[in-house]
C-alpha cells in the first residue's frame, strides 16, 4: 500500500523519521539529487552512532566532486553529527560504473545488509527513481543487487551506479520525499496510476514493506 501524504514541511517530516530509524540504529538508504538535503541537514540533530548508512545511487564522479551524492550527504549530514555513524557504505563513484556496481554488491552481500530498514527515494521530471531511468535497459534487471548505469537519462549526463528493482523493493519501509511542480506530473503518473510503468510507480507497486509518499502542494497539484 502506498500512502500519499501532503504536507507544508516535507523535510521536518521526513528528517523525524529518518532520525527515528537511525537513533534505533538501523539501515538508512539515502537518496541523492537536491530535495532530500534539507530534511539531511534536520536529521543531524540525531544520535547516528549506532547507525549504518548505505546509498540507493550515484553518479560516476570522485566524492569531492559537486555532483556527487556522497557530498551531498557528507556536507548536509556526516559533517555536522556529534558523533559519525557505526557504518557509511558509500558507493565508489570514482570506478567504473560495472566495477563500482560490483563492488557496492558485495559489500551488501558481506554486511548482510538486506533487507535495509529505511529507504529514501526521489523521483525526477522523467519519474525515474534512484538511477533507473524510464526506457533504459537498468530498469528491468531482475538479476543483479546493484547495476551500472553507463547512460544516465537525465541531468548530470555522467554515468551511475544504482540499486536494483529487486534491491529497492525488498527494503522494510521506503520514502519517497517530493517538492515542486516539476514533479507534479511524474508523481500523478507513478503514484496514482493503476499498474504505473514509471520506475518511481514500478518500486511502489512492487514494495514488499509500507511506502510513503510525502509531496508539498505544488508537487500533489495534478492528484
Ligand atoms: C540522483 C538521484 C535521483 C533523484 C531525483 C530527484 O542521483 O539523481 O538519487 O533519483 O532522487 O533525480 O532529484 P532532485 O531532488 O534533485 O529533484
Amino acid at each position: 500500500m502506498t500512502e500519499l501524504k501532503v504536507i507544508e514541511d516535507v523535510a521536518a517530516e521526513a528528517a523525524a523519521r529518518i532520525s527515528a530509524v537511525a537513533e534505533a540504529g538501523g539501515s538508512v538508504v539515502l537518496a541523492g539529487g537536491s530535495t532530500p538535503k534539507k530534511a539531511y541537514e534536520l536529521a543531524s540533530a540525531a544520535d547516528w552512532s549506532t547507525a549504518k548508512v548505505w546509498f540507493g545511487d550515484e553518479r560516476c564522479v570522485p566524492p569531492d566532486d559537486e555532483r556527487s551524492n556522497f557530498r551531498m550527504a557528507k556536507e548536509a549530514l556526516f559533517d555536522r553529527l556529534a558523533a559519525p555513524p557505526a557504518a557509511i557504505f558509500r558507493m565508489p563513484g570514482e570506478l567504473a560504473p560495472e566495477e563500482a556496481a560490483h563492488q557496492y554488491a558485495a559489500d551488501i552481500f558481506e554486511h548482510d545488509a538486506e533487507p535495509f530498514d529505511l529507504l529514501l527515494l526521489g523521483i525526477g521530471s522523467d519519474a525515474h527513481t534512484a538511477s533507473l531511468f524510464p526506457g533504459k535497459p537498468e530498469i528491468s534487471q531482475r538479476n543483479l543487487l546493484v547495476t551500472a548505469v553507463p547512460e544516465a537519462g537525465l541531468e548530470p549526463f555522467v554515468p551511475r551506479v544504482s540499486l536494483t528493482v529487486p534491491a529497492l523493493v525488498r527494503a522494510k519501509e521506503i520514502l519517497f520525499l517530493i517538492t515542486g511542480e516539476s514533479k507534479a506530473g511524474p508523481v500523478k503518473a507513478s503514484f496514482a496510476t493503476e499498474h504505473s510503468m514509471t520506475p518511481a510507480g514500478i518500486v511502489a507497486r512492487k514494495a514488499r514493506g509500507r511506502v510513503t509518499v510525502l509531496l508539498d502542494a505544488a508537487a500533489a497539484a495534478e492528484l
